[in-house]
């Protein structure tokens, strides 16, 4: 390759004339190790869908100066989440026991891909680089990722490169669509919650949980949302037809009780699943044909994951009492049927590690990834609050909360 062929130059994405070259750099970007299952990604023709629901977002590609073609990109987006909590003495903090959220401009790195033929050439990096200089530039304080344990160039692009630390492992649980229905246990009873009793329920319960975006409400109003569901144990006092709102039912809760909310990924992206041998495909269909035939047997088929498949995504999972992992898993076989209805092949949520609720989601493991590794870095040394010291250095809560924009 020619010296100057090999000229980089990092511009911003125009979605007039780099729609099919970005497509391009997509296809041929394998995730996952080579010579095993691989997971493609269809971005629906939107390379920016990802970020796009976020206030503030960039998409970067990298280009050839020579030859104009695009060889590698990157997508960026900042919003404003917790990081911490503390106890306020202020007046205006009715029960000044009761902790409140600290909050930071946190940037979020997503969608780095640079075209086989071109890695090694310090095209990722400069992509990264050129991408916290924006984050820098918007005001925010620190910037992650999310990527595989097992993917070397990427952990050690961050690590060594640019100065991330290793910071949190959450587990992605997956569990497949059966093409038949589940039954919701008769023990709960389930309530839609409309997007103005989400939101209060969730900043009164969970605004300390990190990652908690302050912009809940556009997350809650977003087309994508598909409803926050909130279980109960049947016979308490809590029904649909006698909902008085979330103020109401805070103050006076159940013993147990549990929520979450359910985000449309497949009007997003579609996944597909390549490499497996044609005799595992056969299996697989041969489970779906049984499982469509008999469905009052409820087998546990596999679903159609080996063409371009659509998700569900659970997030704002929460709850309290010892009940509440029962009633976490009758929302999940609600969000389960939920996701049938929409044609979708798996539902999967992300949840820290040693979250209390996880034995309440039902997941295959196969499916799973019981360590998605989060990377993050400092990136300026003025704080909006100093009371949580450096973000980076903490230690983990029982608790996260994913934002289902970027998953
Ligand atoms: C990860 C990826 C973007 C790296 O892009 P790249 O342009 O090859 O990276 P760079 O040339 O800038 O590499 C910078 C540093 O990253 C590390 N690195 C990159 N590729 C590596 C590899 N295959 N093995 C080990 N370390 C690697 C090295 O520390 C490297 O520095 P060095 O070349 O001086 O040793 C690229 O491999 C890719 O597109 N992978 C598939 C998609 C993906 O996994 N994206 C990341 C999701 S977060």
């Amino acid at each position: 390759m020619g010296d100057d062929e090999c000229v980089i130059v990092v511009r911003e994405f125009d979605p007039s004339k780099d729609l099919t070259s970005v497509e391009e750099v997509e296809k041929r970007c394998e995730v996952g190790p080579n010579g095993k299952l691989s997971l493609f990604t269809d971005l629906l023709g939107d390379p920016i869908c990802r970020v796009r629901h976020s206030s503030a977002f960039l998409m970067l590609v990298a280009e050839l100066s020579s030859t104009k073609e695009i060889v590698g990109m990157i997508r960026g987006c900042i919003k404003t989440v917790t990081c911490g909590k503390k106890i306020s003495r202020n007046a205006k903090n009715n029960d000044p026991t009761k902790p409140l959220p600290v909050y930071t401009k946190l940037a979020y790195i997503l969608g780095l891909r640079v075209s086989p033929s071109h890695r090694r050439m310090g095209i990722g990096l400069k992509l990264v680089l050129r991408m916290e200089d924006w984050f820098v530039q918007n005001g925010a304080e620190y910037s992650y990722l999310a990527t595989e344990n097992d993917n070397q160039a990427s952990v050690n692009l961050f690590t060594d490169k640019c100065g991330y630390s290793k910071f949190r492992t959450p587990s992605i649980l997956v569990n497949p669509v059966f093409a038949h229905r589940l039954p919701v246990s008769n023990r709960a009873t389930l309530i839609k919650l409309s997007p103005s009793d989400a939101e209060l329920l969730y900043r009164r319960r969970f605004s300390t949980t990190e990652f908690f975006p302050r912009d809940i409400d556009s997350v809650l109003n977003n087309s994508l949302n598909l409803g926050t569901f909130l279980a109960v144990p049947r016979g308490c006092c809590y029904t649909k037809e006698s909902w008085l709102g979330s103020d109401k039912f805070l103050c006076d809760p159940p013993e147990s009780w549990a929520v979450l909310s359910v985000w449309n990924c497949k009007d997003v992206f579609r996944l597909e699943v390549r490499g497996a041998s044609r005799m595992k495909k056969t299996l697989a269909k041969t489970t779906r044909i049984v499982d469509k035939l008999l469905p009052f047997l409820r087998l546990p088929s596999i679903p159609e994951v080996f063409r371009p498949f659509g998700l569900h995504f659970l997030y704002g999972l929460g709850g309290e009492g010892p009940r509440a992992a029962k009633l976490v898993n009758a929302l999940c076989a609600h969000a389960h049927n939920l996701a049938k209805e929409g044609g979708c092949s798996v539902v999967a949520t992300e949840v820290a590690n040693r979250e209390p609720l996880k034995v309440g989601v039902p997941h295959w493991k196969r499916f799973s990834c019981d360590e998605d590794l989060w990377c993050i870095k400092r990136l300026g040394e003025d704080y909006s609050d100093g009371s949580v010291g450096d973000w980076t250095k903490s230690p983990p809560g029982l608790s996260i909360f994913v934002d289902p924009r970027e998953v």
